[in-house]
């Protein structure tokens, strides 16, 4: 089958069956249809305001970019649909209906700004996307549970400060996504095939028309630059690293060995053979896509990666990670958010969890030093103390005191009075973790309006 070719003027033979299976976008680039058209349309406008084009031949073409949008929009891609990339077809769909006249909008135009536009615009709205979706996250302020380190119990903490952990990540990874879209925030279009158009274009108008800040600043650059692609990526990656740690705590809390949360039945899955089963399949996902990430992440860095100016083929390999990725953070975030919203807090045994005294020995510890004692000192006696509670199956409240100990030392082995003491900013102390909830809520509602 024949097709219509963009570029088939100097070609004695058609291209090979090899070259167009290999070369061929539209498979993926078809995803940017609506930003293609969108693009066209404001380069079809721009033509007009410098006289490039007719007024009668702007509102031709745009109407005709227009239909074609609905038309795709309403039936989708023709299924025999046989195009190079989104570009020619949109461009052959617009022949069909208007004749030579389609052949007047690539003017001064080439397909690598247009490319690099329509992509900006898809990763500008993916940025948006990414910074509302890690907005969206919420506190419990002041029910004790163990805090561990080396996955081991440590000292106590509260599930609303292990929340609120978890909310500072987002918060950054939110920031991310802000920043990364103001550094996108440039068109590349009229920057042509990599010298600027010739044409008499205002880019700046042609730029906020398509709803950027500015026009990019060089022309070489804005043909092959990337950087919003790989900035998304990296925040996207983050977020999904963060959310995989998120994955594991979870995937611990709501083991059989910990019962400290059971998960709501909706985001569980069941196993086929054992009936008993219900599994936590959404945070192990959340966790293998995170490593996914990474792996899309790295092939886009490795793809840009001694790349010479200025366009060239391998940059079109910069879609599908995207795609990819974007759609991952689509689907594991409504999971995860209804996950924690729905996780039934044990709450009982958390507390009783956090009421193992051992986690108060460095608070016991604490209290001989403050007498006056070396923390050195203090922290070798505490020491021996816990292995001979091991060693007796006993708790250091259960022991009592020793000419080293007194009972006055003893009551800092209380989880309540150990937390109220973590009362800095930042700390596990209920009134400030209430407090850090009360602001991060504030913080939330107020970017989510
Ligand atoms: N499909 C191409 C891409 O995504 C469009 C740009 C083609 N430009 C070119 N000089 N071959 O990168």
């Amino acid at each position: 089958m024949t097709r219509r070719q963009l570029w088939g003027g100097r070609f004695s033979e058609p291209p090979a069956q090899a070259l167009r299976a290999f070369n061929d976008s539209f498979g993926f680039d078809r995803a940017l249809l609506a930003e293609d058209i969108r693009g066209s349309i404001a380069w079809a406008e721009a033509l007009g305001a410098a006289d490039v084009l007719s007024s009668q031949d702007v509102k031709k073409l745009v109407t005709g970019l227009q239909e074609i949008g609905s038309e795709v929009a309403k039936t989708g891609v023709p299924s025999d649909a046989d195009d190079e990339d989104v570009h020619s077809f949109i461009e052959a769909r617009l022949a069909a209906k208007l004749g030579p006249l389609a052949g007047k909008l690539h003017t001064g135009r080439s397909r690598n700004d247009q490319v690099a536009t329509d992509f900006r615009l898809y990763v500008k709205d993916a940025l948006a996307e990414g910074a509302a979706a890690a907005r969206r996250a919420e506190a419990e302020a002041a029910t004790p549970m163990p805090g561990y380190t080396h996955l081991k119990r440590a000292e106590p903490v509260t599930f609303g400060h292990w929340c609120l952990a978890y909310v500072e990540m987002l918060r950054r990874d939110a920031g991310r996504f802000d920043d990364a879209a103001s550094r996108a925030d440039e068109c590349p279009l009229g920057s042509g095939a990599l010298s600027g158009t010739p044409l008499p274009i205002d880019r700046e108008a042609l730029a906020r028309s398509l709803g950027f800040l500015r026009p990019t600043a060089n022309s070489l650059d804005a043909v092959s630059d990337r950087d919003a692609a790989a900035e998304f990526l990296f925040a996207a990656t983050l977020l999904l690293v963060h959310l995989s740690r998120l994955g594991e705590d979870l995937i611990a809390f709501t083991s059989d060995e910990f019962g400290f949360a059971a998960l709501p039945d909706a985001l569980a899955t069941g196993s086929s053979r054992m009936p008993q089963k219900k599994n936590p399949d959404v945070l192990e996902l959340a966790r293998g896509h995170a490593g996914r990430a990474i792996g899309e992440l790295t092939g886009l860095l490795a793809l840009l990666k001694g790349l010479p100016l200025a366009y060239d083929k391998d940059l079109q390999l910069d879609k599908e990670p995207v795609f990819r990725v974007r759609g991952v953070l689509a689907a594991a975030l409504p999971a995860l958010i209804g996950l924690v919203e729905g996780l039934h807090l044990d709450r009982e045994r958390m507390a009783l969890a956090a009421s193992d005294d051992r986690l108060l020995a460095t608070e016991l510890t604490d209290a001989l030093a403050k007498r006056g004692m070396p923390f050195r000192e203090a922290h070798e006696i505490i020491g021996r103390r816990i292995a001979e509670a091991e060693a007796r199956g006993s708790t250091l409240a259960a022991l009592g005191p020793t000419k080293e100990i007194t009972s006055q030392d003893l009551q800092a082995l209380d989880v309540g009075r150990a937390l109220g003491k973590r009362d800095i900013t930042g700390g596990a102390a209920p009134r400030q973790v209430a407090r850090a909830a009360k602001a991060a809520v504030r913080r939330l509602t107020r970017g989510a309006a």
